[in-house]
């Protein structure tokens, strides 16, 4: 499974990025406000650290202005994957960008039904956002495992990118569920890392070594 990170702060993304372990990154205007950074040049930046897919969202919401402004954020990296949002419009734009042999994104899905209409639109990558589901009562990990089983049925190349991610037993039912990548918050990435037991153990393996007189 691919490794997102999903966040707009470059200093955080080039940090995690070190590891070697990062596939890719997506960023929303959310995050782009929340980073308080010019959107284009931090996309940029971002590119140029993980070179992999970084999906970055239009603002527009017509057909028309988001196709241009579909084609202007492509232009600026050849990483960028343009992020459209799970309407008509978006899945429109959707289709007409692939035509053009410009990644996307469709994000904001919330049923496993929206998540057919995005891969019957071209996306390479949908993103159901479990956490929110989740946040109203519903079991949004069921979104993972509903696409998976629409997407073999039919032989759709488009990879389901689990979003809204909130802890660590998510990236792993994703996994389970067949998610292609997942996009995950720079506070759970770390997460997915640490564990108690591992620190106390090393600590454990290397004092022993110490008492023992070994170089
Ligand atoms: O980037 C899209 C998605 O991952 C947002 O997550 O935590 O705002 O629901 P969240």
């Amino acid at each position: 499974m691919d490794l997102f990170i999903d966040s707009a702060d470059v200093n955080a993304i080039e940090t995690r990025a070190a590891s070697g372990l990062i596939d890719g990154v997506t960023t929303n205007p959310s995050l782009i406000a929340k980073s308080g950074q010019p959107f284009h040049d931090t996309v940029v930046k971002i590119c140029n650290i993980v070179g992999g897919p970084v999906s970055a969202e239009v603002i527009a919401t017509e057909h028309d202005a988001m196709l241009a402004q579909g084609r202007e954020l492509a232009a600026l990296h050849e990483h960028i994957v343009v992020k459209l949002p799970m309407t008509i419009a978006g899945l429109a734009t959707c289709k007409a960008l692939t035509k053009d042999g410009i990644k996307t994104n469709v994000t904001l899905c919330f049923s496993a039904v929206q998540g057919l209409l995005a891969a019957k639109a071209g996306a390479t990558y949908v993103s159901p956002f479990i956490g929110r589901v989740d946040d109203i009562g519903l079991a949004g990990m069921e979104l993972i495992h509903d696409m998976r089983q629409v997407f073999d049925n039919y032989a759709f190349d488009t990879k389901i990118l689990a979003a809204s991610i909130r802890h660590t037993e998510h990236v792993l039912q994703a996994a389970m569920a067949g998610a292609d990548a997942a996009t995950i918050p720079v506070a759970v990435f770390d997460k997915l890392l640490n564990h108690p037991l591992t620190d106390q153990g090393l600590e454990a393996f290397l004092a022993d070594w110490k008492s023992a007189g070994l170089t």
